[in-house]
């Protein structure tokens, strides 16, 4: 699948930090820079690379310089940074809607301070390219109204993209902000929203599974937002625009019904509300601002996610022994 995305080699003269880079996204982001030669360093919290794994051999995997740490220590992103020399910066670490629900201080600490820490490693090693995921969780704390939840994560979402804001007009270092909808694809398996991949993987295993949340969803195919977020530092921006981010809108039901098309056993089903977060959201904006970054239709992002998944099972590097 990483074929199906274009990027410019030629547009890194020197490595991509990756931070967040055993994560489902940072997975994709790391296997699709390595694929075409562009140097690549990993910053995460432990080197588990059972994500990366799921996309890329140990004989490619050995050619990324990968970083241990916390994001929310400065010191230990300003030495990253001084150590890998970064031409830009695509900043993912997070801890997601339910890890910061369970513990609210450490979610600040590596997505509020975590950000703060990259940008003001970036502000003075003068590090010109960014790139920064947000989420449409933010939008909770934008809006008001019944359909739109406010959670603890979207707040500090939110005050990221403040804080990209005030970096840009204080200090003139440039961002990129994405927010991603409902991410699916190999690779991932936490979150709230990590239940449409789920039932791909459950079909691929001939398991049962039931989504508890019905409904339209956004279905954004990882190669797509990883490859989005690549192309965000192609080049140096201005300013710190942050775009919406979809890929298609369609309901769980229909979802569902596709993955039957590809596994007609499947006993899939859907229960519960719908998510209150706005995902009807055009990609528009995004699309025209950095051009083609790829695109992957929703059938085929999930025929070619049924297909990795059986081969991934059969090959013993993911499970659906205890699908959540
Ligand atoms: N997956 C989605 O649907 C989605 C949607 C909207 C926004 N996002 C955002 O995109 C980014 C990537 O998402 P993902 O799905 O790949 O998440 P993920 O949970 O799969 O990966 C996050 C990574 O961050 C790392 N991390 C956590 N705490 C850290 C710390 N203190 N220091 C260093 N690394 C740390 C984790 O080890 C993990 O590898 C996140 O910022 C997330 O909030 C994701």
């Amino acid at each position: 699948m990483l074929e199906r995305f274009p990027i410019d080699p030629k547009a890194f003269t020197g490595p991509v930090l990756v931070t967040g880079a055993g994560g489902c996204i940072g997975s994709w982001a790391v296997a699709l820079l390595a694929r075409v030669g562009v140097r690549v360093a990993a910053f995460d919290l432990s080197d588990d690379k059972r994500r990366t794994r799921l996309l890329m051999s140990d004989a490619e995997l050995a050619s990324v310089r990968w970083l241990t740490g916390d994001i929310s220590d400065a010191a230990a992103v300003r030495a990253t940074l001084e150590a890998v020399k970064p031409v830009a910066v695509i900043h993912l670490a997070a801890l997601q809607v339910p890890f910061c629900k369970a513990d609210p201080v450490l979610g600040a600490k590596v997505n509020v301070v975590g950000t703060v820490n990259v940008f003001e490693g970036a502000r003075q090693l003068g590090i010109r390219r960014l790139a920064y995921a947000s989420s449409i969780a933010a939008h909770g704390a934008m809006e008001e109204g019944e359909d739109v939840m406010s959670t603890l994560y979207g707040a500090y979402k939110y005050c990221n993209e403040q804080t990209a804001k005030v970096y840009a007009q204080d200090w003139g270092v440039a961002s990129v902000g994405i927010r991603p909808g409902v991410v699916y694809g190999v690779g991932r398996d936490q979150g709230l929203t990590s239940k449409t991949t789920f039932a791909i993987l459950a079909a691929a295993a001939g398991k049962p599974y039931d989504v508890p949340f019905r409904g339209g969803v956004s279905w954004l195919h990882a190669g797509e937002v990883a490859s989005a977020f690549i192309k965000s530092v192609e080049q140096e921006r201005s300013g710190a625009p942050v775009f919406d981010m979809n890929g298609a809108y369609v309901t769980v039901e229909d979802g569902l019904a596709i993955v039957k098309t590809v596994a007609p056993a499947a006993a899939l089903t859907c229960s519960g509300a719908p998510l209150a977060f706005p995902m009807d959201l055009p990609d528009t904006a995004l699309r025209d601002y950095l051009g083609d970054y790829g695109e992957v239709a929703l059938a085929d992002g999930i025929r070619e996610t049924h297909a990795a998944f059986r081969t991934l099972l059969d090959r013993g590097l993911v499970s659906a022994a205890s699908l959540p």
